[in-house]
């Protein structure tokens, strides 16, 4: 170390770290777009929505498949005069496959190593790989029709939901 000493190498090094640490630090903040709300979101009016309809639709973005489900008989967290429309994500919480949805079984399954989830019961793991039930999206109804509000629960390959 020709011309710097001990004390000055130490006094560089742990100033270049603070700052190598604080840089990356503001890197990994949210920056001022993020947005900190869930989009509101026209899924269908409540009118169309015979028992047994399914609705596909993205929700909170293009990335994120969901369904809407009507279901045979009021659930848990279900909207509507009945209480039996509920809405999900449509990505296996085990490693992201897009779900689907067997109506004569009512159950929500996943294609690649068949992790099934209840819808009429908020999404619930019934058997599979996932550790994890579904996150399910909340419902509310204006104006005669059924919009999605929010997130319950992680969807898949997220390390928030907030957009
Ligand atoms: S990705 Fe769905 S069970 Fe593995």
């Amino acid at each position: 170390m020709s011309g710097v000493n001990r004390r000055d190498f130490i006094k560089t090094s742990v100033a270049g770290i603070a700052a190598a640490t604080t840089v990356g630090a503001a890197a990994k903040s949210p920056n001022a777009a993020t947005k900190t709300e869930y989009p509101v979101v026209d899924v269908a009016p409540l009118g169309s929505l015979a028992p047994g309809a399914e609705v596909a639709f993205d929700y909170p973005d293009a990335d994120s498949p969901a369904v809407l489900l009507r279901l045979a008989a009021p659930v848990a967290g279900g909207i509507g005069p009945n209480k039996d429309i509920v809405a999900y994500s449509m990505l296996c919480t085990h490693k992201g496959c897009p779900l689907n949805y067997l109506a004569d079984r009512q159950m929500l399954v996943c294609p690649c190593h068949w992790s099934s989830f209840d819808p009429a019961k908020s999404g619930r793991l019934v058997i599979g790989q996932a550790s994890q039930s579904l996150p399910s999206v909340q419902l509310d109804v204006a104006d005669g029709m059924v919009r999605a509000t929010g997130v319950d629960g992680l969807i898949y390959g997220r390390h928030t939901n907030i957009l």
